[in-house]
């Protein structure tokens, strides 16, 4: 089963995982904290550059005592593992804090290599920024797993940190695909980044309530991830060295796998998710849309997508006449799961009606080739390929 829909990638992966035989035991939180600092080590990470960064769980106060949406709504939110109804309910809390969790440390050990590239000063500081917070956010959901979960919560904590993203071990598809260069990470953090904050906001009413108040404190922080990503794409756009058509190749390769983290279209996890009161839909407390629980996860990624146009639009008002406009991929395009996974559509969603062999060529492109990464490596070496902040 997977949380909410956010089905593994690639397919056939259950969920929870079974222990590897590596697993390391951790009795409580010291153990846990240990595993860290090695994990920190393992991935090569430089922890000078993290400073006096304080890794520590952040509780927002309770924004209601009682379950506001599900056939629980009215009941006291659950404090406490006890106080969780039954044993699928847990099992389903545990699989969402995981998958969370599981993002969050993937994210670094994806960026880690950035440090000894970074455009500017200023741009070192954002991505090691970046890089502690979600260090904690990954804290955060192992508080809670080795606080609340038993020895199957200290077991799947343990294994957060165990998995790599370079070994295809991550539990979704956006986290084991390799972050190459600094294009590539403000394309990550404007649109995955961007999946993180709907999938927070949408445990942010959770009816177990340390869940529901670690998610104020990491919303805040994930505002930022989202913004480095969007000025950063904007002083790319205003340097006017990376051509939009090169660019645009960046946001085909990455916007799909966002939109894949939203789940299967029809998800019964998802479903059932919204019945127990523990992951809401985007907008639970601004719409007046009738729910419609069969379609969750589709409902979500169209708030979605409709983010990413207005994004483009944005970005599109200062892109040149001469260059082609930015587009956000169609919902259809290059899907790894759901109704339109394995289907031959164009960017724009147009259905292609070539051979499988031309569709590979079309594909071909409109990635992200070889060719074009040589090209991207030459331009990042004239250094005026980004413009510099607060241009
Ligand atoms: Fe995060
Ligand atoms: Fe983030």
């Amino acid at each position: 089963m997977s949380p909410g829909g956010r089905k593994a990638h690639p397919p056939g992966r259950s969920m929870p995982p079974q222990a590897l035989p590596m697993t390391k035991s951790v009795s409580n939180f010291e153990d846990w904290v240990d595993l860290f600092h090695q994990w920190q080590k393992d991935i090569g990470y430089d922890t000078t550059l993290l400073g006096d960064f304080q890794f520590e769980s952040k509780f927002a106060d309770e924004d209601s005592p009682v379950i506001e949406f599900g056939d629980y709504k009215g009941r006291p939110k659950w404090q406490t593992f006890n106080q969780i109804p039954n044993q699928q309910v847990k099992d389903a809390l545990l699989s969402l804090i995981v998958y969370q969790g599981d993002t969050e440390f993937a994210s670094v050990e994806q960026q880690r290599h950035l440090v000894s590239t970074a455009p500017s000063d200023y741009d070192l500081k954002s991505l090691v920024r970046i890089n502690s917070e979600e260090m904690r956010h990954g804290w955060q959901m192992a508080t809670l797993l080795v606080n609340h979960f038993g020895e199957t919560g200290k077991v799947e904590a343990a294994k957060l940190l165990e998995r790599r993203s370079w070994d295809n071990q991550r539990l979704l598809g956006s986290f084991n695909e390799p972050v190459r260069h600094w294009l590539d990470f403000f394309v990550f953090t404007e649109f995955v980044d961007r999946d993180g904050k709907y999938q927070l906001k949408m445990l942010s009413r959770s009816a177990f309530s340390p869940l529901a108040r670690s998610m104020g404190p990491m919303l805040k922080e994930e505002a930022f991830h989202l913004g480095t990503g969007h000025t950063g794409l904007r002083r790319v756009v205003q340097a006017g060295k990376i051509p939009t058509p090169l660019l645009q190749k960046y946001v085909n390769h990455w916007v799909p796998t966002a939109y894949d983290l939203f789940g299967k279209d029809a998800s019964s996890t998802a479903h059932w998710a919204y019945v127990w009161g523990i992951k809401c839909r985007f907008n639970e407390l601004e719409t007046e849309d009738a729910v419609d629980k069969k379609t969750l996860n589709d409902y979500n990624r169209t708030l979605y997508y409709n983010e990413c146009v207005e994004l483009m639009d944005q970005l599109n008002t200062i892109v040149p006449a001469s260059q082609p406009k930015l587009v956000a991929p169609s919902l259809k395009f290059n899907r790894k799961i759901g109704q339109w996974e394995g289907q031959k559509f164009t960017v724009e969603g147009e259905a292609f009606h070539g051979s499988d062999a031309a569709y590979a060529d079309y594909l071909k492109s409109v990635l992200p080739s070889a060719e074009d990464e040589a090209r991207l490596a030459e331009i990042f070496k004239t250094h005026d390929w980004i413009a510099p902040k607060g241009k």
